[in-house]
C-alpha cells in the first residue's frame, strides 16, 4: 500500500521536476550582450568595464541587471579528460568564476551563451550530449542567465534539445534565466512557455530602420521588418515567458529618431531589452535614449500584456498597450520617409483589446497624456490630439485616468 502511495504520489508530481524555475523574470529582462558589437572579441576587461559603466551611465538604475556574454567565451576545445567546458584563459585571465563575481560585486547579474547543437554558430564546442555537465558547470559558476542558440542541430528536435536543457539546469539547482534563440524556427512560442522565460521570435537583427540586410547565405533583419513578425505573436507573451524580437540595436549606427522608433516599440511589445551597444563610450542621446524611464515603465508593466497595431493609415501606425494600473501606453509610428499629421479623436475611437478584456473608453472616462519622450503633460483625451509625427520616428504617450 505504501508503494502504492508513493508512486502516485511521484507520478503526480513527475512535473513539478522537469518543469522551469518559478517566478523568474515576471517582467522582460533588462541586461546588455555582448554580440552586436563585439562578437567574439570578448575579454575580461570589456565586461569589468561594461559593468563599471553600467553602474556610473545610470543604466543599472534605470532596471539594466544582467551582463551576457555571448558567443567566442570558450577554447576551441573541451578539457580533453573531463569533458568540461574552458572558459578560454587568454580572454579571460582570472577564470569565469572570478568575472561571474566581480559582476555580483556590482549588483548586476552574470549570463553565458552557448547552443543546443553540436557547436556554436561560430563554431566553439555546442551542447548536445553535455546538457547536464555544462548546466553543472554553470550552477558551479554560479551565472543567472543562459542564452541557448541553434547552430549545428542536424536531425535534432528544437522542443526536445531546449526541453532537456531546461531540466538539465532545473536539476543543477541554480535559478537561470532561460533564453531560447531558435530564431522562430521552430516556432518556441508554441511549446516553450514552461521551458525557458523568453524566446527568439525572429532570425538576427541588424543596425537598419526597414526591410533586410543580405549578409550572404543569410538575411539578418531591420527593424519595422522584425515589428511585423513579432506583432502577431503577443497572445503567447506573459509575465515569465516573453516573446524575444532580440537584443537592442540602439547606438549602433541607425538615426536617433530610428534608435527612437526602436526602443520605443520594444517597449510597447513587452519586449526583453537587451543593450547591444558599447556603453562604455555611448552618446547622450543613445543614454538618453535607453535609460528613459518612462519608456522603460511601459515596458516593465507588471501586467506583461504586449501591446497591438491597433490602426494603420498613410504609413502611420497606432500602437496600444494596456498597463496594470489602468493606464494605457500608445505610440503613433510614423513608417514613412515624410512628416505625418495626426489628428486622434479620442471619443470616436474604439480601444477594445480581447487578450486582457481591457477597454480604453474616452466618452465615458477623461485620461491625462504624457509624452514619453518630451514629457509634455498638458493635454487630455477631452479633446482630439493633434501633432507631427517626423519622419521614422515616434510620439508615445502615457495615458492616466484624471
Ligand atoms: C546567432 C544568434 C545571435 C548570436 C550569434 C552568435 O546568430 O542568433 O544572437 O548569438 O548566433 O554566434
Amino acid at each position: 500500500m505504501k508503494k502504492i502511495i508513493l508512486l502516485a504520489f511521484v507520478v503526480l508530481n513527475s512535473n513539478a521536476f522537469t518543469q522551469k524555475f518559478d517566478g523568474l523574470a515576471l517582467t522582460p529582462p533588462m541586461g546588455w550582450n555582448s554580440w552586436n558589437t563585439f562578437q567574439v572579441n570578448i575579454s575580461e576587461d570589456l565586461v569589468k568595464g561594461i559593468a563599471d559603466n553600467m553602474v556610473a551611465s545610470g543604466m543599472k538604475d534605470a532596471g539594466y541587471t544582467y551582463i551576457v556574454l555571448d558567443d567566442g567565451w570558450m577554447t576551441m576545445q573541451r578539457d580533453s579528460v573531463t569533458g568540461n567546458l574552458i572558459p578560454d584563459p587568454k580572454k579571460f585571465p582570472h577564470g569565469m568564476k572570478a568575472l561571474v563575481d566581480y559582476v555580483h560585486s556590482k549588483g548586476l547579474k552574470f549570463g553565458l551563451y552557448n547552443c543546443a547543437g553540436t557547436k556554436t554558430c561560430a563554431g566553439y564546442p555546442g551542447t548536445r550530449g553535455y546538457e547536464y555537465q555544462d548546466a553543472r558547470f554553470y550552477a558551479s559558476l554560479n551565472i543567472d542567465y543562459l542564452k541557448f542558440d541553434w547552430c549545428y542541430t542536424d536531425g535534432q528536435n528544437a522542443k526536445e534539445s531546449y526541453t532537456t536543457m531546461s531540466k538539465a539546469l532545473k536539476a543543477a539547482g541554480k535559478p537561470i534565466v532561460f533564453s531560447l534563440c531558435e530564431w522562430g524556427s521552430n516556432k518556441a512560442w508554441e511549446w516553450a512557455a514552461n521551458v525557458g522565460e523568453l524566446w527568439r521570435t525572429t532570425g538576427d537583427i541588424y543596425n537598419c530602420f526597414e526591410g533586410q540586410k543580405d549578409m550572404g547565405n543569410w538575411k539578418a533583419n531591420c527593424v519595422l521588418h522584425i515589428i511585423d513578425l513579432n506583432e502577431p505573436l503577443r497572445g503567447y507573451a506573459g509575465p515569465g515567458h516573453w516573446n524575444d524580437p532580440d537584443m537592442l540595436e540602439v547606438g549602433n549606427g541607425m538615426n536617433v529618431n530610428e534608435d527612437r522608433v526602436h526602443f520605443s516599440m520594444w517597449c510597447m511589445m513587452a519586449a526583453p531589452l537587451i543593450a547591444g551597444n558599447d556603453i562604455r563610450k555611448m552618446t547622450a542621446d543613445t543614454k538618453a535614449i535607453l535609460t528613459n524611464k518612462d519608456a522603460i515603465a511601459v515596458d516593465q508593466d507588471a501586467l506583461g500584456v504586449q501591446g497591438w497595431r491597433y490602426a494603420s493609415k498613410d504609413s502611420v501606425e497606432t500602437w496600444f498597450k494596456p498597463l496594470s494600473n489602468g493606464d494605457w501606453a500608445l505610440c503613433f509610428l510614423n513608417r514613412s520617409a515624410q512628416p505625418q499629421k495626426i489628428n486622434f479623436d479620442w471619443k470616436n475611437e474604439n480601444v477594445s483589446d480581447t487578450l486582457s478584456n481591457r477597454q480604453l473608453n474616452a466618452a465615458a472616462t477623461t485620461y491625462k497624456i504624457m509624452n514619453v519622450w518630451t514629457k509634455e503633460n498638458s493635454s487630455t483625451t477631452a479633446k482630439p490630439f493633434t501633432t507631427t509625427v517626423p519622419s521614422h520616428d515616434v510620439v508615445m504617450l502615457r495615458l492616466t485616468k484624471q
